[in-house]
């Protein structure tokens, strides 16, 4: 059989996820009804979702599960210190999540506790873009909505063998899983998409030979599906260069909380020199020195690569910190700071 949009892609896919699901803490089993009485269910559908974009699964797991201890309920969460929310989320990265994460929250807890059950409504809430609503409206609601992230395009992309280039063909592959998905358990189609993504129709060497979706496939039976999705060439990332500083007294460190927007926003970090993504840094150092030069830390950024050089002040004179904003932080509990994941590999230099 061909690929065609009327071909029977969810009932192969359901079948397979039937069997196949990946147990997740945040998932139910396939074909459970979602259990619309239950306010807990969204809220983790939803912290699950938005800790997984940009982020892998296995990476969240811990994450998830922390979370859900500390504040069981959109509640909890939303009467939570904004700081404690930030330093848990250190090291999943993209920070400005999280802080629409406690937006978000609050706008819930002021409706009610109660999440809008539809993607307009939820569309309306801070940090909800067109994937989380949809993902939410389906898995959380049944809703029949059209779920599309990175698997996805990558599998539809395939079952079509869509040619046009990425992002270019974001609309076509839009209407191609418009096409496929089911009015019944959107939610679960929604999920097999991305499991089938991440362990079968994955984006190298993937093998055809398990793929409930193969006698629908294009891609498949040209040879090619690992030739898609096409992507437009990228540009080069900018590397960008910064400096922070090591300030150790006694047995503290001094850290600084960097401003609320822009990157890392609103996270414990060490002090630098304000590097950021259109150019390197400029900012003098918070003491006058003497530095000693420790190392550096690469770290890549969606749309530029930092190379950070970390000295180390070998002096003795801290005064001047007291007009500064900051705090000294015990190096035995630095990792409860939640620095985030560039600035913990920097103090790892100065610990080797
Ligand atoms: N990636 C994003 N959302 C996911 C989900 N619900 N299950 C598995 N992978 C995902």
């Amino acid at each position: 059989m061909d690929a065609s949009v009327d071909a029977p892609i969810a009932p192969a896919l359901l079948d397979w996820y039937d069997n196949h699901a990946r147990g997740l803490p945040w998932r139910l089993p396939p074909g459970t009804p979602q259990p619309v009485n239950d306010p807990h269910w969204p809220y983790r559908v939803w912290l699950s979702e938005v800790m997984l974009q940009q982020t892998t699964v296995a990476a969240v797991i811990p994450y998830f599960a922390r979370f859900i201890t500390r504040w069981p309920t959109v509640l909890d969460l939303a009467a939570a210190d904004e700081g404690e929310v930030m330093a848990a989320w250190a090291g999943l990265g993209y920070y400005a999540r999280a802080r629409n994460l406690i937006a978000c929250a609050r706008a819930v807890a002021a409706r009610g506790s109660l999440f809008p059950d539809d993607e307009e409504g939820l569309r309306a809430l801070p940090g909800f873009g067109v994937y989380t609503a949809a993902a939410v409206a389906a898995i959380a609601f049944g809703r029949a909505a059209v779920v599309v992230d990175a698997n996805v395009e990558r599998v539809v992309s395939r079952l079509f063998a869509i040619s046009t280039p990425l992002p270019g063909a974001k609309p076509a592959i839009r209407a191609a899983t418009a096409a496929i998905t089911p009015d019944l358990r959107a939610g679960d189609f929604a999920q097999a998409m991305m499991d089938l993504g991440a362990t079968i129709c994955t984006t190298r060497s993937p093998r055809c030979l398990l793929c409930p979706l193969r006698p629908y496939c294009a891609a498949q039976a040209a040879g090619r599906a690992d030739a898609y999705p096409v992507k437009a060439p990228r540009r080069a990332r900018p590397e960008r260069r910064g400096k922070a500083y090591w300030i150790a007294r006694d047995d503290a460190v001094w850290l600084v909380r960097r401003a609320g927007r822009g990157m890392l926003g609103g996270m414990r970090a060490l002090p630098d020199d304000g590097w950021h993504a259109g150019g390197d840094g400029e900012a003098a150092a918070p003491l006058i020195g003497p530095w000693r030069a420790v190392g550096d830390v690469t770290h890549v950024f969606t749309h530029f690569s930092l190379k950070l050089e970390l000295s180390l002040y070998s002096g003795n004179d801290w005064a001047s910190l007291a007009a500064q904003d900051g705090e000294w932080w015990p190096l035995d509990r630095l990792e409860e700071a939640g620095l985030p994941t560039l600035y913990a590999r920097a103090a790892q230099l100065v610990a080797r």
